[in-house]
């Protein structure tokens, strides 16, 4: 794993309550286009995952926690799974365009929902991309009891980690889709943006940030094998905490997921 830096919890801009949404969705679009760009595709790799924790678990409907932009779950309701997407800043309009392009496989809660606080009543696997680090230890516990005390598995997927490699790649890579990916038509730009990029550049100054905190906020293995041992006491979850390569070639990028399924699911040893 290498030596990971010390854990500092600082902001992310998008995180703010009085952060404006135009800018949020902006932020939220450079990390859909992290998910989906040539050549890593990190969203094959993760929705691999949730392809096999689902197919253990035998759930067909995923709750997404922090859902942002959608992340990889917009592109996992092209097949047969069925997401509702929640946010504590819902990005309903975005969403609406998703769900009525989707033959009813993506729902949405249109009010805030707190990841911290799960309204009764919304059932199925638990997902969380990339936002598991914006939780302090004992909020990121919480959640994991959360699922254990409602039978709930859950997967966690994290893009950042607390090293020095990624945290430069991270940086160069937010700064490239936010500086370079406008020029080739891939990130939706109206004038206002235009100013926010290359004349004040705001708007990459934000992601960076925010790419940067993210990886300084980011837990690792051991850490959140310490938090599971406290969430699920009784030992009544299989859990898995892994580091996944993203891709051969890129020695030292790695992501990290955390997987937790009820005893009474069976396999996980074996195929997740
Ligand atoms: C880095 S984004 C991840 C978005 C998306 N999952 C993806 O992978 O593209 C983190 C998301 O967590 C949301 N968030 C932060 N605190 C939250 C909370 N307490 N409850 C629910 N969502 C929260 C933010 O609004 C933001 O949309």
């Amino acid at each position: 794993m290498g030596n990971m830096l010390p854990r500092v919890h600082l902001w992310e801009w998008h995180d703010l309550s009085w952060f404006p949404n135009q800018a949020r969705a902006h932020v939220m679009e450079v990390l859909a286009i992290g998910w989906m760009t040539p050549p890593l595709y990190l969203i094959d790799v993760a929705l691999q995952q949730l392809r096999t924790v689902m197919e253990t678990t035998g759930r067909t409907h995923v709750v997404d926690l922090c859902s942002g932009g959608g992340g990889p779950m917009i592109h996992a309701a092209k097949t047969d799974i069925k997401v509702t997407l929640t946010d504590l800043y819902p990005q309903t309009e975005l969403w609406e365009k998703h769900a009525l392009r989707s033959d009813g496989n993506i729902t949405y809660k249109a009010e805030s929902v707190s990841a911290l606080a799960m309204p009764q009543g919304i059932t199925g696997l638990r997902t969380l991309w990339c936002a598991f680090h914006h939780f302090r230890p004992e909020q990121a516990t919480q959640i994991l009891a959360s699922a254990v005390q409602c039978g709930e598995p859950i997967l966690i997927y994290e893009l950042t980690r607390r090293s020095l490699v990624q945290t430069l790649f991270i940086v160069l890579g937010t700064l490239n889709v936010s500086l370079v990916f406008p020029l080739l038509g891939w990130l939706s730009m109206d004038w206002k943006s235009v100013l926010i990029t290359y004349v004040l550049p705001l708007y990459p100054f934000i992601v960076v940030f925010d790419g940067m905190v993210s990886c300084m906020r980011t837990y690792t293995k051991a850490e959140m094998v310490a938090m599971v041992e406290k969430a699920d006491p009784d030992g009544s979850f299989t859990w898995k905490v892994q580091e996944v390569q993203v891709r051969w070639w890129l020695p030292g990028m790695n992501m990290i997921s955390l997987i937790g399924l009820p005893k009474s699911t069976s396999g996980i040893q074996s195929k997740a």
